[in-house]
């Protein structure tokens, strides 16, 4: 079966290592907005009979949702037999309960109208807090990677000496893995959100590792007022500046700026979200699960607007 590839606008790095690595066509659109603010979406490439791989990381996903959509709706219409979304980074994540009454569960929303519009989904370490699987919320079959090898094995080769330390008790599980994985002891914080960007930490005894360079991993780096919070802790119990590792650099506003300015040494990201912080590639994940998404688990799309 032949594949092709589309790519949306910022992932072009990322899909271009993909589409080399499987030997796929790189598709070619038009995309634009209409004056009104409307969005337009051609297809300049023949897609009948072909797999269709979409790359689309979903970082400030409202702005990127409708024109993926329509792609997806196009590439059915025009005849492709399946689509497959790879989403390095999937959003919407994190609000996965009501946790005040009258809250939109938007993990679930989100995951059925991505799954009602794509056959498979491809992405990178998606914030699994109180779900424990994706196929929970959606219906398409879904492959999930983890970077934790990949950050292990940045870290032997880059930091001397490293003593790794997770956010909260919820990274224990994953932060001892890349830990293990890099020969180095970890520790994790307790930490507490009183806002969107009020963070509390509590740093355990860490003077033992005095000697040591901490290393701050975490799935996210949204407004970094976890690791500036942690940071600031780590300063002030006199251990060396930290450097900073987050698989998803999602940095609302200022915070990539913010967080170098409360003292970190480095900051270092995937490249599941294109920034000047990446550093450690993913695509060598994403091309086998793709390929075994594509050979054995794929489903035909089912068409909402059909009974
Ligand atoms: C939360 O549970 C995640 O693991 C991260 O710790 C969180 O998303 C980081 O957010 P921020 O950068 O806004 O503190």
């Amino acid at each position: 079966m032949r594949r092709i590839l589309f790519t949306l606008p910022g992932n072009e790095g990322l899909a271009t290592a993909i589409a080399t690595a499987m030997d796929a066509e790189q598709g070619a659109l038009s995309l634009r907005h209409f004056p009104d603010g409307e969005s337009y979406v051609r297809i300049l490439s023949d897609v009948k009979g072909k797999q269709a791989i979409v790359v689309c990381t979903l970082h400030r996903p409202d702005e990127k949702l409708l024109p993926l959509m329509y792609l997806c709706r196009a590439l059915k219409d025009l005849g492709a037999t399946t689509i497959t979304l790879v989403a390095p980074y999937l959003s919407y994540m994190r609000q996965d309960k009501a946790f005040q009454p009258g809250e939109a569960v938007t993990s679930a929303y989100f995951a059925a109208l991505l799954s009602s519009f794509t056959d498979g989904l491809v992405t990178i370490d998606p914030h699994l807090h109180r779900r424990s699987t994706l196929q929970e919320i959606y219906t398409v079959p879904c492959e999930v990677l983890h970077a934790s090898s990949l950050i292990s094995a940045w870290i032997k080769k880059h930091v001397k000496e490293p003593v790794l330390i997770g956010p909260d008790s919820e990274s224990e599980q994953w932060v001892s893995v890349v830990a293990h994985d890099a020969d180095a002891p970890f520790t994790v914080l307790e930490k507490t959100r009183l806002g969107d960007a009020d963070v509390r930490v509590t740093v355990p005894h860490v003077e033992r590792y005095a000697d040591r360079t901490p290393v701050l991993v975490d799935d996210i780096i949204s407004t970094a007022r976890t690791m500036i919070e942690t940071v600031g802790h780590l300063k002030a119990m006199g251990l060396k500046a930290p450097w900073c590792i987050g698989t998803h650099g999602v940095f609302a506003g200022r915070a990539y700026e913010d967080l170098l300015a409360a003292g970190a040494a480095r900051v270092i990201t995937c490249n599941t979200i294109p920034h000047s912080s990446n550093a450690i590639d993913v695509s060598s994940l994403i091309v086998p699960a793709l390929e075994h998404l594509l050979k054995e688990k794929h489903l035909p799309i089912t068409d909402p607007t059909q009974p």
